[in-house]
This record gives structure tokens, C-alpha cells and sequence, in this order.
């Protein structure tokens, strides 16, 4: 298949294109910087020559946006907002224009878009929106908001010929260089990898492998469409997904820290404690519902997984490294 991906240059595309291209499929990466071959310039707003690639393609999978990991100040929250919708748009208006258009559009979304709660899971039927929970912050709202704005312009988007797929993802779990996985993993390491704020929140996820399968499965199954969460079964509450990330590693140690510390920490990193301290407990309901299961369900396997091709790469890293004997 022809698989165009706009943004897929950051985390989620490379682990995406990796794999499918692996599998034979031809990728075409839209990038607002090309540099390679198979990428193709764009502007993520307005269209232009490259709507020709996504002319005679079968799948356009929109990953781009603004990073979240930054600290929300309105300049970047607006950035982000207007990334997502944006890119949205024009891969709508892309998709509208062509000849022939892809059969599948899957748009990325994000498992932010559920309340922060710890009472029960969400999935897509009985699920609660965030936004209005009270005692949280007031711009936890604008997340929330961001991707619903970003859902709304995939829907709104007139693309008869198109299967439309929102992918309501949980955080994705790979093992590359400067991931979400490798942040925490690098914090467990440093025995900083304890409970955030007594750690009751829960942290949704979903193993790498696993997220490319659920994208091939949503690519194959032409009888679903909509919102979709990509998360694993068990999500589970920060303290015991950190314990268990330790444990994975071999870190007897994580110290704890309180919101303040949390604060600090996120402030050193220009990052937001949301991504920290939001209880986002979301489920699988559609996948599950449409038969699909997942290789990797529940998190002490997957981290000793994750952990161990981790620990592959670094030993392969440093045989490469080794100076070679002399003749
Ligand atoms: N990583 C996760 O676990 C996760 C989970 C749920 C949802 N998501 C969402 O999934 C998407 C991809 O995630 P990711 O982790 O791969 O993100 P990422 O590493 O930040 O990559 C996103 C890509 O979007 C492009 N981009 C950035 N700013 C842009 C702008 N102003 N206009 C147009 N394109 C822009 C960039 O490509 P160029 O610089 O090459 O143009 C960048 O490589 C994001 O929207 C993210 O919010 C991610």
C-alpha cells in the first residue's frame, strides 16, 4: 500500500514507519523540513504540490502537531491548537481535492480528551469528556478542547469516499531515543522514579508494537469508523506503573515527589506537570468490542519487554563502538 503520513518525522512516525515499511508498504512522510528522499515538503497549512502525493494514495495517517512536551504558556498552547487543526484541515481539503482519493484517514487524537478520573475506566461508549472536573487547573480545559477541535475538523472534513478513524491514543511505548518510555525509564534509572503527588493517577499506555498492529487492524476493518482509544487493558495508578518500571529495570530505589517538586522538575525540563499529574484512565472498549487483542496487555510484561530491547540496543551500540583488533 501508499501510506502517507503528515508529521510522521517525531515519535509515533518513526516507530509507524519503521514497521510498516518493513512490512513492504510504501511511506511517504509530509515534513514541514524534508530530508530524505521519501519525504515531501509541506507547510502543514495550506495546500499545495504536495496534495499530489495523497492523490492515488491508499492511506493518509495525519500525525502532526505541535509537541505537548512544553511548558503550556498561551503562545504554545495556542501553537498547538493550531497545529492540530490546521494540518487537519488541509489533509481534509487534500483528501476532498483528489482524483482518487485513500480509502482510510486515520487522524491522531489523544486519550487526553477523557476527563482526569479515577473512579473508572473510559472508553469510548460510557467514557466522560474532560473539562469540566472540578479541582484541577483551569487550562487542563484547553487540552481537552484542543482535541476536540482537532476531532471536529476530521469530522467536519467532506470526504465521502473515505473511511474516517480517530485515534484517541494513551501514551506510546517504545524503546527509541528521546520517547515518552525512554523520559521515564531514564528518571527509574536515576532513582528519581518514585510516586508523583502520592501517585494515584492513573497512566494510560500502550506498547509500541501493539500500536502498530491496532493501526493495521483499523487500516483492515472497514466497518469501523470514528473515535478509537489506542490503550492497553491495564492502565494503572503512576505509583505501581513507576514500582514496576524499577522493577523491570533492576532499581530498588524511587524517591518520591511531591506536586511542588513535580512543579520544579517539569519547570527545569520545559515540560507540564499535566502530562504528570492527569488521571487518565482510558480502555480499549471498540478494539476489544471488534475482536482485536493485544500482544503486550498488561504493563509488568511490557516493561520487561521494553526494558530488554532497551538494554539490546545499548549492548549493540557498544559493540559497534568497540575499537577493532589489530591485525
Ligand atoms: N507520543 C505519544 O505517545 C502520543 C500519544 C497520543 C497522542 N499523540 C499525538 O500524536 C501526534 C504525533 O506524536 P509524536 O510523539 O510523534 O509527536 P512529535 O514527535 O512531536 O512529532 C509530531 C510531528 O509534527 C510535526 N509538527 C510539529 N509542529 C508542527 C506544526 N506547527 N505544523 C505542522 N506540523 C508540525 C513535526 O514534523 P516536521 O517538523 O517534520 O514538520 C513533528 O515531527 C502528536 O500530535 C501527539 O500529540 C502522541
Amino acid at each position: 500500500m501508499k501510506i502517507v503520513m503528515p508529521g510522521g518525522t517525531g515519535q509515533v512516525g518513526t516507530v509507524l514507519n519503521r514497521e510498516l515499511t518493513a512490512a513492504g508498504h510504501d511511506v511517504v512522510v509530509l515534513s514541514r523540513r524534508p530530508r530524505r528522499e521519501s519525504e515531501v515538503h509541506w507547510d502543514g497549512e495550506t495546500l499545495g504540490p504536495w496534495a499530489e502525493v495523497i492523490d492515488g494514495s491508499d492511506i493518509v495517517i495525519n500525525l502532526a502537531g505541535r509537541s505537548v512536551n512544553c511548558r503550556y504558556t498561551a503562545a504554545n498552547l495556542q501553537a498547538m491548537m493550531d497545529s492540530r487543526v490546521n494540518s487537519a484541515r488541509v489533509v481534509g481539503e487534500a483528501i476532498a481535492a483528489a482524483a482518487q482519493p485513500p480509502r482510510v484517514w486515520l487522524q491522531m487524537s489523544t486519550a487526553t480528551v477523557y476527563a482526569h478520573r479515577f473512579d473508572a475506566p473510559n472508553d469510548e461508549a460510557t467514557g466522560v469528556l474532560g473539562g469540566t472536573e472540578p479541582g484541577v487547573p483551569d487550562y487542563w480545559a484547553y487540552s481537552v478542547e484542543i482535541a476536540q477541535a482537532w476531532e471536529r475538523e476530521q469530522e467536519r472534513a467532506d470526504t465521502p469516499h473515505t473511511r474516517k478513524v480517530a485515534l484517541r491514543s494513551a501514551m506510546v511505548m517504545s524503546p527509541d531515543r528521546g520517547g515518552v518510555f525512554d523520559v521515564l525509564l531514564r528518571l527509574a534509572r536515576l532513582g528519581l522514579g518514585g510516586p508523583v503527588a502520592g501517585g494515584a493517577q492513573y497512566v494510560s499506555w500502550i506498547h509500541d508494537r501493539d500500536f502498530v498492529r491496532a493501526v493495521e487492524f483499523l487500516i483492515d476493518r472497514g466497518d469501523l469508523a470514528g473515535p478509537v482509544n489506542l490503550a492497553a487493558p491495564g492502565p494503572a495508578p503512576h505509583r505501581t506503573f513507576m514500582r514496576t518500571l524499577r522493577a523491570a529495570w533492576g532499581m530498588p530505589v524511587g524517591l518520591p515527589a511531591t506536586k511542588w517538586m513535580a512543579e520544579l522538575g517539569a519547570f527545569a525540563l520545559r515540560s507540564d506537570t499535566e502530562l504528570l499529574l492527569k488521571s487518565r484512565r482510558v480502555i480499549p472498549g471498540r478494539l476489544l468490542e471488534a475482536g482485536f487483542t493485544f500482544d503486550h496487555a498488561q504493563w509488568p510484561e511490557a516493561a520487561q519487554d521494553l526494558v530488554g530491547r532497551v538494554r539490546d540496543g545499548r549492548a549493540a551500540r557498544a559493540v559497534r563502538s568497540e575499537p577493532s583488533a589489530p591485525h
